[in-house]
């Protein structure tokens, strides 16, 4: 399987994480799908708000949904993915009623540790960000309470033929990312 090289061992899961843009035969087994969902809501988040809130899209009527809000150059290798989850989260749900600076950050973990259940389950994970999250909040909620962040395309590995050409994006080196003190 195509992986990361890096410096030390990690997770397998984390080593064979990247973002693809093809998509294998085979669907998303429901029990699969609960689980990535269960994985996601057990990242930690700021007072345990949990602000994380998922729509998953399976049918080709919510797919379409999605679609007219995405911008052009992600639907063609998305449609691919039997299912699209759309991650958002609630920046007013919360204890004491005031804003919640925290939803991105949290809900960033959630799909984190959804993207590392379904690697271990056998899939593949690929978040987009470029749509009209304004327009598209409101086919979930009129009120300015809900953030839309990311659609997350899952499915099963492309054959190996087509993944061995696909690129993994390089990092920054740990030391290039560490704060300094001026
Ligand atoms: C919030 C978010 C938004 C993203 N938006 C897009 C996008 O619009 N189109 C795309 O092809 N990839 C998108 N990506 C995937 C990133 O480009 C990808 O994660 C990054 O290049 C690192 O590559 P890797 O995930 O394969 O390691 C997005 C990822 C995240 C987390």
């Amino acid at each position: 399987m195509k992986k990361r090289e890096l410096e030390f061992e990690l997770l397998p899961e984390i080593e064979a994480r990247y973002s693809p843009m093809y998509f294998g035969e085979g669907d998303v087994l429901e029990e699969d799908l609960r689980a990535m969902l269960l994985a996601a809501i057990q990242a930690p988040s700021a007072y345990n708000e949990q602000p994380w809130r998922f729509y998953v899209a399976k049918t080709q009527q919510d797919k379409e949904m999605l679609m007219e809000y995405m911008l052009p150059g992600e639907k063609e290798w998305m449609v691919n993915a039997p299912v699209w989850i759309l991650l958002a989260g609630d920046i007013g749900d919360t204890h004491n009623g005031l804003y919640n600076y925290w939803s991105s950050f949290d809900a960033g973990c959630a799909w984190g540790f959804l993207s590392l259940e379904a690697q271990r389950r056998g899939y593949v994970t690929h978040c987009i960000g470029s749509f009209d999250r304004i327009d598209l909040r409101n086919e979930f909620q009129k009120n300015e309470n809900l953030e839309i962040y990311g659609i997350v395309a899952v499915g099963r590995p492309a054959p190996e033929e087509i993944t061995a050409k696909e690129k993994i994006p390089a990092r920054k080196s740990v030391n290039a990312v560490q704060l300094r003190r001026k």
